[in-house]
């Protein structure tokens, strides 16, 4: 299902700010990732923007409030109104979290972990079957942070992650960021970790940079991207059939010209390992 995927380069996730420097800059920017959420069942300006994103760029809608890990199943409403925009948009894929956003019907307001757990898996799966049925393009499942391993789970996040792909054929939005931030927090081997990820399944990747926080590590995509997550990217995109990789930066906003830097450097990346010219 996702070895037929295009290739669409480095990207950046859109955020209005980014506009003017967007067109300025078109040539740099191979595709932007836009947070559906915000644009679902909109009309007007907002409605305005998303048709002149989308006529210079292609659009991949990365979704926010899916809850793909909540026992309660999906809202259909909020279900139904994500089907419309990928149909309005016609991506090649689209992209959701693995985690909770919502219990007892209630927006909790952030990406909630889920444990590393076989029912947690079945959640996930059940769910997923769900929105395919709504939703036939690719969709691929990221990866998120968490402070801690979360009480119950009994399984490696790897291996998590390997199942929940395997039982619904989604491909990988892997978050190198979450995944080294993880094996930071989690106290555990980077080595370790990357030797079980599940690299044949990824399709794209994110890049950001966190801060440190009271001994944790936060995925606060508000600072530049560090080395370490650099070196990260380095051997995901040796090792994975990478066909996007996408810089998330939402605070602390930087000149333009810095985003691009990074880009540039994405791109060399993706040229080293032979995933785009
Ligand atoms: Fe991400």
């Amino acid at each position: 299902m996702t070895t037929d995927l295009p290739t669409l380069g480095v990207g950046l996730g859109f955020r209005p700010p980014f506009l003017a420097d967007l067109f300025r800059n078109r040539d740099g920017v191979d595709f932007l990732e836009i947070t559906a959420d915000h644009y679902l069942d909109v009309n007007g300006e907002k409605l305005r923007e998303l048709d002149l994103l989308a006529e210079h760029f292609p659009l991949v809608p990365h979704g926010l409030d899916l809850s793909l890990g909540s026992a309660e199943g999906i809202d259909p409403r909020y279900l139904q109104s994500l089907a419309r925009l990928v149909d309005r948009l016609k991506p090649p894929w689209w992209s959701e979290h693995i985690a909770f956003t919502r219990a007892g019907g209630i927006s909790i307001g952030h990406l909630a972990p889920l444990p590393f757990s076989r029912e947690a898996v079945d959640v996930v799966v059940r769910n997923v079957e769900v929105v395919q049925r709504e939703i036939s393009t690719p969709l691929i499942l990221e990866n998120i942070t968490s402070p801690l391993i979360v009480p119950g789970s009994d399984m490696e996040e790897a291996d998590f992650l390997t199942e929940v792909l395997d039982r619904t054929g989604c491909g990988l939005l892997c978050d190198v960021t979450n995944l080294y931030t993880n094996s930071v927090n989690h106290g555990q081997d980077l080595d370790h970790v990357l030797a079980r990820w599940p690299w044949d399944r990824v399709v794209q990747l994110h890049l950001a940079g966190g801060h440190w926080d009271d001994g944790l590590l936060i995925d606060s995509h508000a600072h530049p991207v560090p080395s370490e997550v650099w070196a990260v990217l380095d051997r995901a995109v040796a090792n994975a059939p990478v066909r996007g990789i996408l810089l998330e930066r939402d605070e602390n906003l930087p000149p333009f010209k810095e985003l691009l830097a990074d880009l540039e450097r994405a791109r060399e990346a993706g040229r080293r390992s032979g995933r785009w010219n």
